[in-house]
């Protein structure tokens, strides 16, 4: 099983369990993390919601081979790709969502934080968001929400770059809450969702729907622009070369383009 999922206390755990691959998403993942959070928000019981992944890594991201052999069909007729039902069950998700970033978060492992509640990082985690260096475009609206998080000079180290980052810089630019020791993040970001079962539960879910309307409509529209250039971009010779020179363990050689 690579997606755990159970409640306990009125927080519904999403726990991320593929170690021996980094934690990387493939599609069965993706749906069993949508389901559990449209579980989570339709269970009176549940008061907040936690994500959370191994020690060492919160996740890799999309798992590249599934990119490079399955690459997602932009969804025709409305049908709904399995990583779009993850995206719109975490932006339509009306309770608490809190992160547990325990390690290594690569792609959507850094933009899916963007649309938490609370993000706890371990003091040894790396944020990345590679796209460009994967011949890729930005998803899940980061092309948006990075640039008006930290201003277009930073963004474009973490977006054009792709470079790596700390969990104190996550917490500087205002994606993170705070940084933990590697062994305390869990605990910490579950006893923060527990501070929920003590919260009157309407009151925290109209707050967060005032605090989130503002921005959702364009963050769906830029998702949807976004969408469009990352299927393209997935096919592209340039993405194919970065994806086979991952899995053939060497640098990929872009000159050629
Ligand atoms: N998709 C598929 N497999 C992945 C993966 C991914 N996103 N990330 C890691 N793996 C696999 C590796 O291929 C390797 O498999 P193997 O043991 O069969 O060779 C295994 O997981 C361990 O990965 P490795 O790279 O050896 O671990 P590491 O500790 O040296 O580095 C990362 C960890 C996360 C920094 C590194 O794996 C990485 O950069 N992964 C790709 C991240 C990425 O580009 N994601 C897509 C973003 S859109």
């Amino acid at each position: 099983m690579t997606i755990r999922s159970a409640t306990f206390n009125g927080v519904a755990v999403i726990e991320i369990a593929r170690p021996e691959k980094k934690n990387a998403l493939t599609m069965a993942m993706y749906t069993a993390m949508a389901e559990a959070l449209i579980a989570a928000n339709a269970d009176a019981a549940v008061r907040a919601v936690l994500i959370t992944g191994q020690p060492g890594v919160f996740t890799s991201g999309n798992d590249l081979e599934d990119f490079m052999q399955r690459p997602p069909s932009l969804g025709k007729d409305g049908e709904e790709t399995p990583v779009a039902r993850f995206m719109g069950a975490l932006l339509d998700c009306e309770k608490p969502v809190v992160a547990a970033v325990t390690g290594a978060a690569v792609g959507i492992g850094t933009t899916m934080l963007l649309h938490c509640d609370l993000v706890y990082v371990s003091d040894e985690a790396r944020l990345a968001m590679p796209f460009v260096s994967l011949g890729l475009v930005p998803e899940f609206a980061s092309s948006l929400i990075i640039p008006a998080l930290m201003g277009h000079a930073k963004a474009a180290e973490k977006l054009m770059l792709g470079e790596p980052f700390t969990g104190s810089d996550a917490v500087e630019c205002g994606i993170a809450n705070a940084v933990l020791p590697a062994g305390e993040v869990v605990n910490h970001a579950r006893r923060m969702a527990e501070r929920f079962n003590n919260l009157p539960p309407s009151a925290v879910r109209e707050t967060k729907q005032l605090m989130r309307a503002p921005l959702k409509a364009r963050i769906r529209e830029v998702m949807g622009t976004e969408g469009a250039l990352f299927g393209s971009r997935l096919r592209s010779p340039e993405a194919m070369e970065a994806f086979q020179a991952f899995f053939q363990k060497r640098k990929p050689d872009f000159t050629k383009f």
